[in-house]
């Protein structure tokens, strides 16, 4: 018989970062015990779960004796040992979600010819399996500048990624068999979570709109209720939907998209957990995207994912120039402003630009969360007493 929330239901987390913490945090509330899975004793998920493990997610063994440890086991990152997922499956344990959609998802090449193939729309794109088969590529005229480069596996946050715009920027080019998009004349970037459960129950989540900063080119501020056309926020919802449906799959899966210079939503790429994106949805929306991950894979009703208020999300980075201990300023003075709520991850370092928390603003009105969001981005700052 399968086992509900219960107090002796033991979760798995692959990764003790901070989406495995902010995972513990709702599970703890349904009295769950969890386990994570992570090499560094001082990761944020670490301190708080019931059950700490030292171990590598690359590494077959650990994730192996792990998975035998729980009841169920999800994972907080892409990047785990997919053979000892397959294994635990094949031995009955329960995996969510499955590890054959994590296998797609891990390698962004198959996720490519996954949309190509079920009609999806994304950007056109070609397989290359190294730097030398890409100059081929352009000497043949298969492949044209601009066009951008993504390593197949391992790449996040932008690292793995490399626009390419003429030959001078070919000494960008990463090493390892990659992808060749076209490079998207892109307008806006947005993303859709969607959740289901093993009864097939679907609910997405409002879209989020991530505002960049024009001088660094980093996403600066996730706002939702996004300001895209009714008809392209639809659009992406019924992506969202489709794609979470085509794969079967039991949890969250985030959706990236872009708009396009003709108003086309297309399909970036895909997570099958929780998302950066979606760290506003712990108090702006009904049911928490953690909360509705438990649900998903858990095979409960899921949560209603309507917006409370307008909010706006900004992340916590470390400040360039500082790598040691971290030491916050300006904490204080913003948790004096109306509506700011504060997280912090409790890793311990700061190096540039690390994700070190986030801070979500609510307001009755988008414009004034915005302007409020901006007042913290300029009081709060990540330093060391270590200058790097
Ligand atoms: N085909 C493309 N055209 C233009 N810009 C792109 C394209 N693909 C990715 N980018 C830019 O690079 C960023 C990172 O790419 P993405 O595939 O999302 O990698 P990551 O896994 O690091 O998030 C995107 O958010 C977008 O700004
Ligand atoms: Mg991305």
């Amino acid at each position: 018989m399968e086992r509900l929330v219960t107090s002796s239901l033991k979760l798995g987390i692959i990764a003790g970062g901070q989406l495995g913490k902010m995972l513990i945090q709702e599970a703890s509330k349904w009295d769950i015990i969890t386990y994570v899975l992570d090499n560094d004793e001082d990761c944020p998920a670490g301190k708080i779960a019931s059950c700490f493990i030292k171990g590598n997610h690359l590494d077959f063994d650990s994730v192996y004796q792990f998975g035998k440890k729980v009841d169920v086991l999800t994972f907080e990152i892409e990047n785990v040992n997919i053979e000892a997922l397959k294994k635990l499956k094949s031995e009955g344990h329960r995996i969510v979600p499955d590890p054959e959609i994590l296998e797609l998802i891990q390698d962004k090449g198959l996720q490519k010819e996954f949309y190509k193939t079920n009609g999806i729309p994304t950007s056109p794109f070609t397989l290359c399996e190294s730097e030398t088969a890409i100059v081929q590529g352009i000497e043949k005229g298969d492949i044209h500048f601009p066009f951008v480069q993504k390593l197949r596996k391992g790449g996040y946050d932008g690292r793995g990624v490399a626009v390419i715009n003429n030959r001078d920027d070919l000494k960008k080019m990463l090493p390892g068999p990659s992808v060749i998009e076209e490079k998207v004349e892109i307008i806006k970037e947005i993303a859709v979570i969607a959740a289901r459960n093993r009864k097939g129950e679907i609910k997405c989540y409002p879209v989020v709109e991530m505002l960049f900063d024009p001088n660094a080119n980093l996403v600066n501020k996730l706002i939702c209720p996004s300001s895209i056309a009714v008809e392209q926020s639809e659009k992406a919802t019924n992506f969202a939907g489709e794609i979470i449906e085509l794969l079967n799959m039991e949890g969250l899966l985030a959706v990236e998209f872009f708009i396009d210079s003709k108003g086309g939503v297309i399909v970036n790429e895909i997570a099958p957990r929780p998302h950066n994106s979606g760290h506003h949805t712990i108090e702006s929306i009904i049911t928490s995207q953690f909360e509705q991950h438990l649900r998903a894979i858990l095979n409960l009703p899921l949560g209603s994912t309507k917006l409370k208020l307008p909010s706006v999300m900004i992340n916590i980075l470390g400040a360039d120039g500082y790598n040691g201990p971290v030491i916050y300023e300006g904490l204080t003075e913003s948790m004096s402003i109306d509506g700011v709520k504060i997280h912090l991850y409790g890793k311990k370092i700061t190096k540039p630009y690390r994700k070190m928390g986030h801070v979500t603003v609510l307001s009755s009105s988008l414009a004034c969360a915005l302007k409020k969001a901006e007042k913290v981005k300029q009081l709060i700052k990540v330093k060391s007493w270590k200058e790097s």
